[in-house]
Order: structure tokens, then C-alpha cells, then sequence
């Protein structure tokens, strides 16, 4: 029986988030001062590679693993490794992960041979000043230089660009020109409240995709796409270039009536939806039996409380539905 929540949405995709720890501070995402998780906290790899086979024998049949910065985990590898198996029985469809791009280098070929086709880079500038200024602590070189390897590697790139009003808008068309010119894909992601929002007020940050894509019709001729990935994006077609662009929009158009996800925090707590508080433990119903009765259980009563949807809204010129979880928390 696969996992049907309270809609009739089919949940099939599971994003886990495999550490809250990242050498990067991006302002949107993290404080600069995190306290992390003490290391008992966490699922140890054979746990995590427990729960994940639990949830891809329940039906899930695409894995995204996430963080904070999943290739800074301590031996991830391992865990990747350990899903491969899935893929090659063919319980599982995909394997994937969301990363900042800077360990790209050293893991790129250990992820292919592990059955990783397609990358998601967070990459918000293509100037360098400014990459050290929305990360805090990254280095524009190295990130560059890791979607270098990944592509060399085989892997398909997919460039996430969070639209920032002020900061990159004025690289709405240097970055599209670069992914042409790289073959990426490239998706635009509206900035969420998340977060302590004391210092960067995400009001101040926002902006609209609608806004973005008036913009980009003044330069191309713009194709609305039927197709859909499975995720929130929604897809076109430059037709000067022929590339295709997604658009996430969490705000401006609220997509949660066709979603197909949960996600797992590096603790074991299961989030059924990215913007509401409510989530279940699944931690201790693992560690408790060796049987997986208890946390197939579990699993079953939280997909039964998924949410209709997140309440986002900065209408009125103020933040409604804000939520004080980081991203880097529940991954993204
Ligand atoms: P593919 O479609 O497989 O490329 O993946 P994806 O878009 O689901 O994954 P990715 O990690 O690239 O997601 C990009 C960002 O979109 C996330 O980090 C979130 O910011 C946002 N996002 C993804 N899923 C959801 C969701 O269910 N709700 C909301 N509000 N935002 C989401
Ligand atoms: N709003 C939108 N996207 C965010 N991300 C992190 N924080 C936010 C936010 N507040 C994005 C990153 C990355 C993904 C994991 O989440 O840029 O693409
Ligand atoms: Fe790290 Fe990604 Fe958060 Fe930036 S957005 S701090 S790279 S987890």
C-alpha cells in the first residue's frame, strides 16, 4: 500500500536532511552564530539507511538528501552506498541531493558510481563579492570549481537561484546566459520566512517571481510549459535559446495541492510539510525495536496528518505563517 495522505496526495518523495551543519551562513537560511545539534542527537548512518528503507518500502520512490550541507556529514558516502541497492532492486526511482556545490570536487565520482544522476547547486550570484556576502563564509571559486567537476563527473546540474530584490535581480540575465552556456538547468525560488527574521527582514528580500518573469519577457520570447518534475516548479521555455526555467513559487502561486513529499530532519523528526510547525518523532518508535512495526506505524499516523498547506503570505506588507525553524533544519 503506498503512503496516501488525507488529500489523496500519493507521498513517494522523501527529502531527508542528513545534518544541520553547513560551512556556509547563507543570511536567508542560517544566523551566523548556529548552535548544531550535539552528535548523540543525530541518526547514526545505519539508522538513517534504516529509515530510508523503511519509507522506500512503504513506496517511496525518490530520495533527495539534504542538510544544512549534506557532503559535510561524516562518512555520507557509506549512506549513499547503502541506497544504491534500492536503486538496482528498483524499489527506488531516484537518488539525489540539494548542496551548496563545495565539496562537489571530492565527491562528485564517488556520487555517480553510487547511482546519483542529477545535482541541485544553491547558487544565488555569479560575483564573487557578493556569493561572500549572501553565504557569509563561501568562497565563489570553489563553488564554481565543484559544478565543474560535477559535470565532468556526468552529472546533470540543476542551478537553484533564490530571487533576491537588490542583490542578484541585476544578474537575472548574466545567470540565465551562464546556464545556456553551461547546459544547467536553472530554477528562480521565491525567499520564505523562515528563520529568525530580527536582522534580514524577508520582506525587504522578496521578490516576486511574477516580477521576474515580466522581466524576462521584455528579452525573450517565453513559452509556458505543460510538463511538471514531480516537484513545486513550474517550467518554460525560452525559445531564443531553447533552454527551460522553473519557477518555484511558494508565494506568488501556492502549489501544495499537488504535494507529494515529507521530510526527515537529521534527528528523526518527520516534517509533513516545510511550513507548518507540526511534525512526528520517528526516532524513538527506530530505536526502540529492531522490527520496524512500530515506526512503519508511526510513518502511517503522521502521512495521516499531513497538512493541506503551508500559510505563507506577505501581503499587507507584513509576514503571515512565518515559521522560526532555520531551513537548513528541515532542508529545504
Ligand atoms: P526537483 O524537482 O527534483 O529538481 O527537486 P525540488 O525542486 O523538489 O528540490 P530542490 O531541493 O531543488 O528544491 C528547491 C527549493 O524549493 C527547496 O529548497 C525549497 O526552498 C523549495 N521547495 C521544495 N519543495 C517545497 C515544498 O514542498 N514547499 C515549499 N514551500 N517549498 C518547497
Ligand atoms: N527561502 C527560499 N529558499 C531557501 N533556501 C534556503 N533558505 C531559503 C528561504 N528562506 C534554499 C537554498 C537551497 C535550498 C536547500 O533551499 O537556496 O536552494
Ligand atoms: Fe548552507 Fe544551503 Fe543554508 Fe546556505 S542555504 S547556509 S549553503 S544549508
Amino acid at each position: 500500500m503506498p503512503l496516501i495522505d488525507p488529500f489523496a496526495r500519493p507521498i513517494d518523495y522523501l527529502r531527508v536532511s542528513v545534518t544541520d551543519r553547513c560551512d556556509f551562513r547563507c543570511v536567508y537560511c542560517m544566523a551566523e552564530n548556529m548552535s548544531f545539534l550535539p552528535k548523540a542527537e543525530l541518526l547514526t548512518l545505519e539508522e538513517l539507511d534504516r529509515m530510508c528503507s523503511t519509507f522506500i518500502g512503504m513506496g517511496v520512490k525518490k530520495l533527495r538528501i539534504t542538510g544544512g550541507e549534506p557532503l559535510v556529514r561524516k562518512g555520507i558516502m557509506t549512506f549513499f552506498e547503502g541506497m544504491t541497492r534500492h536503486l538496482h532492486s528498483g524499489a527506488l526511482n531516484e537518488l539525489t541531493l540539494t548542496t551548496n556545490g563545495s565539496q562537489l570536487r571530492k565527491f562528485a565520482e564517488d556520487l555517480v558510481a553510487c547511482g546519483v544522476k542529477r545535482v541541485n547547486v544553491s547558487l544565488d550570484t555569479l560575483d564573487a563579492d557578493k556569493f561572500a556576502q549572501i553565504t557569509r563564509w563561501g568562497r565563489l571559486a570553489q563553488v564554481l570549481d565543484g559544478i565543474e567537476a560535477a559535470k565532468q563527473a556526468g552529472l546533470h546540474i540543476k542551478i537553484n537561484v533564490v530571487a533576491l530584490k537588490g542583490f542578484n535581480e541585476d544578474e537575472l540575465f548574466s545567470i540565465t546566459d551562464w546556464c545556456a552556456a553551461q547546459g544547467h538547468d536553472l530554477t528562480f525560488i521565491e525567499v520564505m520566512p523562515m528563520g529568525d527574521l530580527g536582522n534580514e527582514d524577508r520582506i525587504d528580500q522578496y521578490w516576486p517571481l511574477s516580477d521576474l518573469r515580466a522581466r524576462l519577457r521584455e528579452r525573450f520570447t517565453v513559452t509556458e510549459l505543460d510538463e511538471r518534475s514531480g516537484g513545486p516548479a513550474r517550467y518554460v521555455r525560452l525559445e531564443e535559446t531553447g533552454q527551460k526555467l522553473g519557477f518555484i513559487t511558494p508565494l506568488t502561486h501556492n502549489f501544495c495541492e499537488s504535494c507529494n513529499r515529507v521530510r526527515l530532519t537529521c534527528t528523526g523528526e518527520l516534517y509533513m510539510c516545510l511550513g507548518q510547525e507540526d511534525m512526528a518523532d520517528l526516532r524513538a518508535p527506530l530505536r526502540a525495536s529492531p522490527d520496524n512495526t512500530a515506526l512503519e506505524t508511526a510513518i502511517r499516523a503522521a502521512i495521516a496528518r499531513k497538512p493541506k498547506g503551508h500559510d505563507f503570505d506577505y501581503s499587507r506588507q507584513k509576514v503571515d505563517g512565518q515559521m522560526t525553524r532555520h531551513m537548513s533544519h528541515t532542508g529545504g
